[in-house]
């Protein structure tokens, strides 16, 4: 696997298969990687000629400075389990590559998407976010772009972005990857103790919940039965939703022709872990 150090060496690898006219599909992350991550490389193998990683711990999307700091970095170890997936490249930009005129967002219409759920509690996160998975797409040019739906608002803001910067590339949403106790898989998972790691399956069985209840009851009612059984409960709910798909908005009935998830952020002790399930 090759490990491109620097911008140059990314632009000569792109260069290079671009030339012959050859597909890349692309996967960003954060590093720290798991089976999720792994999940998003074996699809770009499969759809793609070469398949290329990204790991950069994009400052300008945490809107909390002590949450960057304590972000894992799993560097050896990730490219160990790259190259065991057989990816063909991982880029490693640093800090100048991305923010060369300092830690400046893009101004990018996220056309509101960004305004709900994570957009409200972290305000910022998602500008930071859209402005280096832009600045990643256009260094790489890759043929598609994999990601999670985990992040299920990021990959609908992405698509967005895209749409509206006309940039030439295809989205991929891939579905969640889960421990076998159905806990979504998440870097953050390995900062959890292990009681909450046990425990934090909990998340989980809140979005089958409301899922069950959604077809009898509307989606205010199951967002207040919900509530109800985290306020019992020791994990400490941010916010419990179910928004219509493509505009994230929620709707006081479930509208027949439109398809619903569950979302929900809440912390296992200090850990914040988000899930998301299509509910209909
Ligand atoms: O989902 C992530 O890991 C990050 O938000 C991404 C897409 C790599 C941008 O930094």
């Amino acid at each position: 696997m090759l490990i491109l150090k620097s911008r140059q060496e990314l632009t000569d690898f792109v260069q290079s298969i671009r030339a012959k006219r050859l597909t890349i599909g692309f996967v960003p992350t954060m590093g720290a990687l798991h089976e999720g991550h792994l999940f998003l490389i074996k699809k770009a193998i499969e759809e793609n000629q070469y398949t290329l990683c990204s790991i950069f711990v994009n400052p300008t999307q945490f809107n909390n400075s002590a949450d960057l700091e304590k972000y894992p970095r799993t560097e050896e170890t990730d490219i160990k389990k790259l190259e065991s997936a057989g990816c063909d490249a991982v880029y490693l930009p640093k800090v100048e590559d991305m923010y060369p005129s300092g830690f400046e967002n893009d101004p990018i219409d996220l056309g509101g998407l960004d305004s709900v759920m994570e957009g409200a509690f972290r305000p910022g996160h998602f500008q930071g976010m859209a402005t280096v998975v832009k600045r990643l797409l256009l260094q790489t040019q890759p043929t598609k772009a994999y990601f999670g739906e985990k992040d299920f608002q990021q990959l609908q803001i992405i698509r967005q972005m895209v749409r509206n910067e006309k940039l030439p590339v295809e989205i991929i949403g891939v579905p969640i990857v889960r421990e076998e106790s159905g806990l979504a898989m998440s870097s953050r998972n390995m900062r959890l103790s292990p009681e909450f790691k046990e425990r934090s399956v909990f998340i989980y069985h809140t979005l089958l919940k409301a899922k069950e209840l959604s077809s009898q009851l509307s989606p205010q009612q199951i967002i207040s039965e919900v509530e109800k059984i985290y306020s019992n409960s020791d994990f400490k709910l941010e916010y419990f939703t179910i928004a219509e798909e493509k505009t994230l908005q929620t709707h006081d009935k479930f509208e027949e022709n439109s398809r619903y998830r569950a979302f929900v952020a809440a912390f296992a002790g200090e850990i914040r872990l988000i899930d998301n399930i299509q509910i209909r």
